[in-house]
């Protein structure tokens, strides 16, 4: 009997290569120990870079593993009947071992021989050849050899049958990938292969001859080993061993979703779902997603807005979006109800999930909880964003949603895609790089202890105060006026006179007036007046003599459009839409009858232009 559950088919891939002379080694953690340039662990041969470039492993020439791997890369995909974000790759390795031949010879075996599949349902990919490495005959005559018939080998480029390097440089080579009938008809019809007729055809392992070292400038040099990196998806393995035995779309097929370790999750989702998606797409993309953040905080990362932590804010936001669309409560404990679910199928494989398991729950409904705050604010954002705009959301409006609201831009996309619309995708990594560089030269600022005044982030924190100011007064009443004002590049501090604690909704309005405003990009200009003139033109400020007897006041927005008319020095900036978005950090208390609040601008241009004199002097 083939193996045919997921715990089987693990055992059994260990088993055989063990039978073929390999040591089994643990697999690695998601977060990359020693590679800078990758978030996660993508592959089995991620880990085991130096030995691939010729250092010796101390377990031998001849390795095997279980690897979770999480990619990304494939998140739009994520959903369809084979795409995972996370998964378990059966992987074995030759270093400077055996070679095409070896590699081949024990795929097919372990296909045919311990799987059972039928070779009349396995075809295989080889490289085309181009001018960095000739076409893979080798690897076609050895599939030939070993039984699979010339019509079911198709020849691809580089795009399709080179694997590596994980990171920017390093092995990387041709490979030859596997393929599983998943058409229609019983089998397939003569001619047909991965090469013509992709659709059809579900890969299902990858043996890669990794004989390069790709270098920085691009080019790729002969390692001094010639090895072998396989990768076999568990999931996708899984998925063609049951599909006999449990058929759902009439063809014999499944889904990995159906597998027996996925279907649990995927009916734990069900359960609690009050709308149904004949298309599965929303409950497939929480199992993975949920699944995915599960073992990505069991390795240690929490969500936040950089790197990794970013990735897992991002899975954790997606999961909790299709809940919504499925009518899931989604009150902090939709995430760490479905968290349990992958545990009770992955704990007897994983035990550190287990062992983090109330670190991982906790972490899941903080987070849910804090998004869904978010997300109720940027939802009423974006209907207004979207009700004025064309076809386009532009990047500084899917920049806002992202860095105010929380909003991935996945989110914004599908959102955007719903009504028909598409987002500025470029102008919105523009922003989010640009938010970046300013957090950046925001720390090396405060770690020099100190800023030039009227630096570009200073004046855009100055015209936000103001900002603040005016929308201050307009949440809580004109007896907000100020009484202290501290700016630094990276933050504004602004003490008021207000009684009570604010109320996160008081917090929330303050913020979206103020981000309204930024957004409609209104123009500043400042005038010249008396102290007389500018209290009857209903300036704020502070009335002393600070000033001399002519007094500058600063106005955003004109016409019957202005937002703030302020007595000040400057400078300020010359366009609201400058500052990119505020955020409001912190609300306390400052003295008896004062508060304190701290917010931060981002995602603005980093050169301003100045607010000048208003031309006609008004
Ligand atoms: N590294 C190869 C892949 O990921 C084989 O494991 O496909």
């Amino acid at each position: 009997m083939p193996p045919i559950l997921t715990d089987d088919i693990r055992q059994a891939y260990l088993d055989f290569f063990r039978s073929k002379g390999h040591a089994i080694i643990p697999g690695a953690p998601l977060v990359p120990e020693n590679d800078p340039t990758v978030l996660f662990t993508t592959a089995g041969m991620h880990p085991l870079v130096p030995y691939l470039m010729g250092e010796k492993h101390p377990a031998g020439t001849r390795l095997a593993n279980v690897q979770r791997c999480v990619r990304t890369q494939d998140i739009d995909e994520v959903g369809d009947a084979s795409h995972l974000t996370m998964f378990e790759m059966l992987g074995n390795w030759s270093l400077g071992d055996y070679f095409k031949e070896g590699a081949i010879q024990m795929s097919f075996e372990f296909l045919t021989k311990v799987l059972e599949l039928p070779v009349e349902k396995l075809a295989v990919t080889c490289f085309e050849g181009d001018t960095d490495a000739p076409k893979d005959e080798d690897s076609a005559g050895i599939w030939k050899a070993a039984g699979i018939p010339e019509e079911r080998i198709g020849f691809l480029p580089k795009a399709k049958n080179w694997w590596g390097p994980a990171g920017q440089t390093g092995p990387c080579g041709p490979d030859t990938e596997m393929f599983y009938w998943m058409g229609k008809s019983k089998l397939p019809p003569a001619g047909s292969n991965p090469a013509n007729d992709e659709a059809n055809w579900l890969e299902i392992w990858n043996d890669v001859f990794m004989q390069y070292g790709k270098k920085e400038d691009g080019t790729f040099e002969p390692l001094a080993q010639q090895n072998v990196d396989t990768g076999m998806g568990l999931e996708r393995v899984a998925a063609v061993m049951q599909a006999p035995s449990v058929t759902t779309d009439g063809a014999g097929r499944i889904t990995v979703y159906e597998t027996d370790r996925m279907k649990p999750i995927l009916d734990a989702v069900s359960s609690i779902a009050d709308q149904k998606d004949v298309a599965m797409r929303h409950p497939r993309i929480i199992v993975d997603h949920i699944k995915a953040s599960v073992f990505i905080i069991a390795d240690g990362v929490k969500p936040s807005n950089v790197d990794q932590g970013y990735v897992l804010r991002r899975l954790i936001r997606r999961a909790i979006r299709s809940a919504r669309q499925l009518r899931i409560e989604h009150d902090g404990t939709f995430s760490p109800g479905i968290a349990r679910a992958v545990i009770a199928q992955y704990a007897h494989a994983y035990p550190h999930l287990k062992a983090r398991e109330q670190e991982i729950l906790s972490a899941l409904q903080t987070e849910e909880q804090q998004f869904v705050k978010a997300l109720q604010e940027g939802m009423k954002q974006f209907e207004r964003a979207t009700a004025g705009a064309g076809s386009q959301i532009d990047g500084t409006t899917a920049f806002h949603l992202y860095d105010t609201y929380g909003f991935p831009l996945e989110l914004t996309r599908e959102m955007a895609a719903e009504q028909g619309m598409t987002v500025d995708e470029p102008a919105f990594r523009k922003a989010f790089e640009e938010h970046q560089k300013l957090s950046r030269a925001g720390a090396e600022a405060r770690f020099k202890g100190g800023l030039a005044d009227n630096s570009a982030e200073t004046t855009k924190l100055h015209t936000a105060t103001h900002l603040l100011d005016a929308a201050l007064r307009e949440v809580l009443g004109d007896h907000v006026y100020q009484k202290g004002s501290n700016i630094t590049a990276e933050r504004l501090r602004f003490d008021f006179s207000h009684e009570e604690k604010m109320t996160p909704e008081q917090i929330a309005e303050v913020e979206r007036l103020v981000n309204e405003a930024i957004r409609a990009d209104l123009p500043i200009a400042y005038h010249v007046t008396t102290v007389e003139g500018a209290k009857k033109e209903g300036a704020i400020g502070v009335f002393d003599e600070r000033y001399g007897s002519e007094v500058k006041v600063y106005v955003v927005g004109e016409g019957k459009n202005v937002f703030s008319r302020e007595i000040c020095g400057g400078p300020h900036v010359a366009r609201t839409g400058m500052l990119g978005s505020l955020k409001i950090q912190k609300e306390e208390s400052s003295s008896a009858g004062v508060r304190r609040i701290k917010a931060v601008v981002a995602g603005g241009p980093a050169e301003i232009e100045v607010a000048t004199e208003m031309e006609n002097g008004k």
